[in-house]
């Protein structure tokens, strides 16, 4: 038997992360709890269906609440906690970056707090309890940032350990010759990115001081269904969609390694399972891509299912002849806006035998359709005040 304490497991990756456990491991003797303060980014409607299964336990709450966070703790053996609790998107933490580090600092603290004092009270000799982790969902971006060494992407030659191992991908590419390891030095460059560095060097202080057994996971920019409508890609397919303008910063030049959502969950999953104590993992998507021909992808791929499928045009909301690289609108770069980031996931390819074995290509139409399909979603999760927060985004750029 495992219990789970999910946090945040209403929103984008946590709610797929749920998904993925009750698929995988719902028959087994599993019990999920899953904490989340539901905040604008958390949605019930995410986890609809796993709420109704019996093993899965529902809370509202903040991982920053300490009483809270105890109750639950009292209440239920937990096994494995997966913080994926967090304020998870740059440019609010641009504009607010006080609330970044309530949650994403003190509130990883009071959660760790809680984990040691339930976990070593069954401890012999000091130690915790067997079967016992922490996991730390991260990002790769309290790396900092890489240069872009070329304008157009090479080849990316594996080398052989990870040969051995990645056998469905093909034509990988690059825009660099250096990539992030779990060695490279931490170097945060967003209120977001310091907030989380701050919270990796806790989960790492609790493990050197207290011995709490815990992984850290640094994974790149995620895609997929579920993800709220401020970030790149679901962003540029609902504006498609509508045939709004499409605001790219700067030059749209900026690389991301875009890792799909399920392959993640995958990749967590191992390293619950199988990871080193103590251990840092980084987890890429092996796609690097500039977020200009991401835009340009996205438009044509709306339209090309425009266009085969016509049962799907009565779903747009503009029409087709908009489905056009006419809706991209260049707007005034991100302040401190990152260049590049690419992973390089050898530690985690060749300990645990996991890579991202989703294409782009694949990745992307399904989420295409996802959004496409979703479009009651899309209109529930941005019923609130996202209007004004978008038109305040972009309104002096
Ligand atoms: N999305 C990405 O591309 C990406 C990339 C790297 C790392 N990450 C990390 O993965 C994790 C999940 O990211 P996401 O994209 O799913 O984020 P998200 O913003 O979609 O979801 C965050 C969830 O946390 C909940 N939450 C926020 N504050 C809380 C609090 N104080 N107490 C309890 N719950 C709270 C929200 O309600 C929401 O359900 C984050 O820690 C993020 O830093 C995300």
């Amino acid at each position: 038997m495992k219990t789970y304490l999910i946090t945040g497991g209403a929103g984008f990756i946590g709610s797929n992360f749920v998904q993925y456990i009750v698929k995988m491991h719902g028959q087994d003797d599993v019990q999920i709890i899953i904490l989340d303060a539901l905040t604008y980014a958390g949605n019930l409607k995410n986890i609809e269906s796993e709420l109704n299964l019996p093993y899965v336990h529902f809370i509202k709450g903040d991982i920053g609440d300490a009483d809270v966070v105890a109750d639950i703790f009292a209440k239920f053996d937990i096994d494995y906690v997966v913080n994926f609790a967090a304020e998870s998107h740059v440019d609010r933490s641009i504009s607010n970056p006080r609330l970044f580090l309530e949650t994403n600092i003190l509130g990883t603290q009071a959660l760790l707090d809680a984990a040691r004092r339930a976990w070593g009270k069954d401890s012999n000799a000091g130690g915790y309890a067997e079967g016992k982790k922490f996991l730390q969902v991260s990002t790769d971006e309290v790396y900092g940032s890489l240069e872009k060494e070329y304008d157009e992407p090479q080849p990316l030659r594996l080398d052989d350990k990870l040969k051995k191992v990645v056998e469905k991908r093909k034509n990988l590419k690059t825009f660099g010759k250096h990539f992030f390891t779990e060695d490279t030095p931490l170097s945060p460059r967003s209120p977001y990115s310091a907030s989380k560095a701050g919270a990796d060097m806790l989960v790492a202080a609790y493990h050197e001081t207290y011995g709490m057994p815990v992984n850290i996971t640094r994974c790149s920019n995620n895609y997929g269904a579920y993800q709220f409508p401020e970030k790149l890609i679901p962003l540029m397919i609902k504006n498609v969609i509508e045939g709004k303008k499409l605001p790219v910063y700067g030059t749209g030049m900026n690389v991301r390694d875009w890792l799909y959502v399920t392959d993640h969950c995958k990749a967590i999953d191992e390293v619950l399972e199988k990871g080193r104590i103590g251990e840092v993992y980084n987890i890429g998507g092996f796609n690097e891509e500039c977020n200009i021909n991401i835009v340009k992808l996205i438009i044509n791929t709306i339209s090309e299912i425009m266009h085969n499928e016509p049962a799907y045009q009565s779903l747009l909301r503009c029409r087709l002849e908009d489905v056009s690289e006419d809706l991209i609108s260049y707007v005034t770069d991100r302040p401190g806006h990152d260049k590049r980031y690419a992973i390089n996931p050898t530690k985690i390819a060749t300990e645990l035998g996991w890579y991202p074995e989703t294409s782009f290509e694949t990745g992307i139409k399904s989420t295409i359709r996802w959004y496409l399909d979703n479009q009651k979603w899309v209109d529930d999760v941005t019923s609130g005040d996202y209007q004004k927060y978008y038109d305040d985004m972009y309104k002096n750029r």
